[in-house]
């Protein structure tokens, strides 16, 4: 039996892989779900314990400070959680020759480019989130040789706060919307990532890799709402306008479009 820990369960990413877990209903693996309260990834002490009392043949590390904006104010937390976090869970995870499957982002690239960013691009942050998003990728790869890389881009699902629940909520109470039409990137529902990730484990991947995973169709966020509204029966009127006109305390890639 293979025993999977999961990290930051209660995130979206982690709540979409536990509804594809329950579905698959694969008694061969043993998942092991702990959100922030139960396992919080800044306590190298908390890591410690839990892996000297739990075996772990793959971990999944879900859990990230993602607060994009708070980040350029908060960097310590930020570099805490995504990066110190997974070099402890790293290091556990080498000691029991465990798979740690670490997801991180597109935002480790400074979106100049002007076609899909491939694995091994050279990654350039242009914010303090992705800063913090691609140290933690590096810290996992140095300390654990069975480190697996997951990058992925604007996800979205029915759970938490992200562009597709804040589009609805807004749409529901608003006539008529301005939304950013010069940023470019690849919408990824948190289900098929969480299926991914699955599939991952499930034919035993252990070699380093780094995996770019997102959606299929690129589009801009305006694009995106256009896309959300007429799914869901909305008649909100949807604005295009540039990131100018939109400003935030960090700074976003332009083209944020994953290539595999
Ligand atoms: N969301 C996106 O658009 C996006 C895009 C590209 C990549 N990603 C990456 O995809 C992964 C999953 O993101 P997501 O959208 O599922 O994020 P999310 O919904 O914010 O989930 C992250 C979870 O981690 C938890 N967490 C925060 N600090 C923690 C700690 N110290 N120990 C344990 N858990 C902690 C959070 O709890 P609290 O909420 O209580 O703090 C939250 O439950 C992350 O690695 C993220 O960087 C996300």
């Amino acid at each position: 039996m293979k025993r999977i820990l999961v990290t930051g369960a209660e995130g979206q990413l982690g709540r979409c892989l536990k509804d594809f877990v329950l579905k698959s209903g694969n008694k061969e693996f043993q998942f092991v779900f702990m959100d922030k309260q139960q396992l919080d990834i800044t306590r190298k002490e908390l890591i410690e314990t839990f892996f000297f009392s739990n075996k772990i043949d793959y971990c999944i590390n879900c859990a990230a400070y993602t607060n994009v904006d708070l980040a350029e104010t908060e960097v310590e937390k930020a570099f805490s959680v995504n990066s110190d976090g997974p070099a402890f869970l790293a290091e556990e995870c080498k000691e029991q020759g465990a798979v740690l499957i670490h997801i991180s982002t597109d935002y480790v690239f400074d979106g100049n480019a002007d076609y899909p960013y491939l694995p091994d691009d050279l990654p350039n942050p242009v914010n303090v989130y992705g800063k913090s998003k691609l140290e933690g990728e590096r810290r996992a790869v140095n300390q654990n040789p069975k480190t697996i890389i997951v990058r992925t881009s604007w996800l979205y699902s029915r759970y938490g706060k992200n562009f597709y629940t804040t589009m609805l909520r807004l749409m529901a109470e608003k006539d008529e919307l301005n939304v950013v039409s010069d940023q470019i990137g690849k919408p990824t529902d948190a289900n098929d990532l969480a299926e991914f990730l699955y599939h991952l484990v499930e034919s035993g991947q252990s070699e380093p890799k780094i995996y770019h995973f997102a959606g299929k169709e690129q589009m801009s966020w305006y694009e995106f709402a256009q896309k959300i509204a007429k799914e869901n029966g909305f008649k909100t009127r949807i604005n295009p306008i540039p990131t100018a006109q939109y400003p935030t305390p960090a700074v976003r890639p332009k083209w944020s479009v994953l290539g595999e």
